[in-house]
């Protein structure tokens, strides 16, 4: 498998990432490229190119991608992650930069180029894919699935019914959904049904490395909002961390196929995912919708991921 890792990083992209680069080698995870999302774009590079110095993994390639939604002006989440996006945890500076393409002509020139289908993780809005698969449909069939963290069946996390990441570009997520590119939905529905409790925590700081460390005080940045508090009393969910967790061990999630479309006209409901979740619209069936949990498997892969890190 070859995959590349789209991420506005973002404290959970942080965990998803490093989740990878635990499990998977340089021949096999081809980029991270950067979108502007839960911070602008030039901090989520930065953050992307910190989270590989600190994982020694400087090798694997880093393309800035969009700074701003397809038709919209940018929303950002720092509220949640932090100002830098990292919630002040210490990765350290950067010792190499981006590479000098954009993240859409990297990804275009890699669907067009390679001899074997590609994975995309999608951590964030999705900019990049949508401006890629806009310019370019033919290129679906070059993409083996996209994995994309996003959305919800009936309710949501900025709004009453939509999730940040498919609030920040509807449009753009409009244009995946629509692709005909095999699709796996990790929204709301799971990530809320695996939440990070003292427990689980501990188990990962007792594999005693930095990364420990850092995973927990990534997690930290949702634990101490008091809306969060509210809802989740016990621990947060790791949103992103679905979608490469999925990749280590695919029996995490399971769900069904079924038809996704987003709302993208109205002021109410803008930015919701309306999932058929009785199979009822007789919608052409376009993404695998998950909706079950094995949670003990997410933080068991966090916590592997802790030991084979610095
Ligand atoms: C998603 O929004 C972002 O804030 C997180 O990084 C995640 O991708 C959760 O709704
Ligand atoms: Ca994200």
């Amino acid at each position: 498998m070859k995959f590349i890792i789209d991420t506005d990083p973002g404290t959970d992209d942080a965990v998803a990432i490093l989740i990878a680069l635990a499990h998977f080698s340089d021949e096999e995870i081809l980029a991270l490229t950067t979108v502007a999302g839960n911070v602008n774009v030039d901090v989520g590079t930065r953050n992307a190119l910190r989270i590989l110095e600190h994982s020694g993994r400087n090798n694997i390639p880093v393309y800035k991608g969009e700074a701003v939604p397809l038709n919209r002006d940018l929303l950002t989440a720092e509220w949640v992650h932090g100002t830098d996006g990292l919630n002040g945890v210490g990765f350290p500076d950067p010792s190499k930069s981006e590479e000098a393409t954009g993240a859409v002509d990297y990804i275009t020139q890699l669907l067009q180029k390679s001899e074997e289908k590609i994975t995309i993780c999608i951590l964030g809005p999705m900019t990049n894919i949508g401006k890629v698969l806009d310019s370019n449909p033919e290129l679906a069939k070059n993409i083996e699935q996209i994995i994309f963290m996003g959305g919800g069946a009936g309710f949501g996390n900025h709004t009453p019914v939509a999730e940040f990441n498919i609030l920040v570009d509807p449009e753009a997520a409009k244009i995946v959904l629509n692709s005909g590119v095999k699709l796996v939905m990790m929204g709301l529905d799971v990530t809320h049904q695996a939440i990070s409790t003292k427990e689980r925590l501990s188990k990962i700081l007792d594999t005693g490395t930095l990364t420990g460390e850092h995973c927990v005080a990534l997690m930290g940045s949702l634990a101490d909002l008091d809306i969060v508090k509210e809802k989740f009393p016990d621990g947060t969910p790791v949103h992103d961390a679905f979608v490469t967790a999925y990749l280590v061990d695919s029996s995490l999630t399971s769900g069904e196929l079924t038809n996704v479309e987003v709302e993208v006209d109205s002021e109410l409901t803008l930015g919701q995912t309306v999932v058929d979740t009785n199979q009822i619209s007789g919608r052409s069936k376009n993404v695998y919708w998950m909706n079950k949990v094995d949670d003990e498997k997410l933080f068991n892969i966090i916590t592997k991921t802790a030991s084979l890190l610095p």
